[in-house]
């Protein structure tokens, strides 16, 4: 513990500690996915391989299966699926999103445009159907399925919500099991029930998942209005350029006094107005590069005047507050696991997202 009484927030490599081993193996078999013999998509999946994320999903998958009885062979191909299923959400979510940055480089659609990010985005989920149909048991294969299925669901009614000030807190926290939590879930749920857990076990790590991808995904949003795309690493702003309305806004328009919401709408309501930057790198035959100097095409004046009006409304730290509770649930499902050093860093990666500045 911090002498503030906070929780210590561990680093990355501090939390995969015990299955570093076994997050390595998952990455070669990434890596192995990555590769065609068309020399076109051959410089997407070396685009999309060389800009890593922080493996969260792997990594909770390996923590999962270790604190729920031990790795065991399937479980690094079935680390390798998940962070697949997650890369092909990410390609197509930068579609939907117009976003040009992500992992600290230009996106695949900013690249290559849209038509090709698209094709990526199914090239993605194509290797992760085909990986998890080599392991000898189906379960996985229904539980992926199932998963991808409710993350398109999430990502559709999202889209389908934009614009809509009237949105819920209640259908936000829908929009956001579906489209982040229950693949979470779904890593933690594998982990535990490829290691032979017993139901109950299966079932108190699939909590702790769930209640973990819905404070990551809310903090996620946060950062979409208050972090630093140099730190975050990807473009910031969406949220509020395509009208997408997250938990603190929708605090601030259901508590906030007539003027404030009145502020507040028009805001939402402006259009932007920062001319885009130039699209480069859609020439043909354009390698892969880290996108350097590029700018978001949101307008950052206009969500940082959002920000600093949901600050003082409150906003952000009612958001943050029911963060923090997902996180606490999230931790006590772990409570009636066997301590272990892989429960411990569960326990911690919680903490991690609530704090995570990236
Ligand atoms: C980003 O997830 C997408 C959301 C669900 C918010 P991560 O923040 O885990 O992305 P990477 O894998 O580290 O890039
Ligand atoms: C990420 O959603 C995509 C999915 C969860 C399927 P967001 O649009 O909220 O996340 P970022 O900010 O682009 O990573
Ligand atoms: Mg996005
Ligand atoms: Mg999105």
């Amino acid at each position: 513990m911090r002498i503030d009484g906070q929780p210590e927030t561990l680093s990355l490599a501090d939390l995969y500690a015990p299955i570093a081993a076994d997050l390595q193996h998952a990455r070669r078999l990434l890596a192995d996915e990555l590769i065609s013999d068309h020399a076109f998509t051959s410089d997407l999946c070396r685009h999309v391989g060389q800009f890593h994320g922080k493996m969260l999903r792997p990594a909770l998958l390996l923590l999962a299966a270790q604190a729920a009885g031990g790795v065991r062979p399937e479980h690094p191909v079935l680390a390798a699926v998940v962070e697949l299923v997650h890369l092909a959400t990410l390609v197509h979510d930068d579609v939907l999103d117009e976003a040009d940055i992500r992992r600290r480089a230009a996106t695949v659609n900013r690249l290559w445009g849209n038509q090709h990010a698209v094709l990526m985005g199914d090239f993605l989920y194509s290797h992760a159907f085909h990986l998890c149909s080599s392991l000898q048991s189906q379960y996985a294969a229904r539980v992926v399925g199932q998963t991808a299925i409710t993350m398109c669901e999430g990502e559709m009614m999202q889209v389908a919500s934009r614009g809509n000030l009237a949105l819920t807190e209640r259908e936000y926290m829908d929009i956001i099991a579906r489209k982040t939590a229950a693949l979470v879930e779904t890593c933690c749920h594998l982990g535990a029930q490829y290691a032979a857990a017993d139901e109950a076990t299966v079932r108190r790590l699939r909590d702790f998942g769930h209640a973990l991808g819905l404070a990551f995904q809310i903090v996620d949003d946060l950062l979409d209005l208050t972090g630093q795309e140099a730190e975050v690493g990807k473009s910031l702003g969406r949220d509020v350029y395509e009208g997408e309305l997250t938990l603190p806004v929708i605090h601030a328009l259901r508590t906030a006094s007539p003027g404030e919401r009145t502020r507040l709408t028009t805001l939402l309501g402006q259009p932007d107005t920062t001319p885009l930057p130039p699209r480069e790198g859609l020439a043909e035959g354009r390698t892969s590069t880290a996108l350097t100097g590029a700018r978001s095409a949101s307008d950052p004046r206009r969500y940082r005047q959002i920000a600093a009006l949901l600050r003082e409304s409150d906003s952000l730290a009612y958001a943050e507050s029911v963060a923090r509770d997902h996180v606490e649930t999230a931790k006590s499902a772990l409570a009636d696991l066997p301590p272990s050093p892989a429960r411990d860093r569960l326990s911690a990666m919680a903490d991690f997202v609530l704090a995570r500045r990236q």
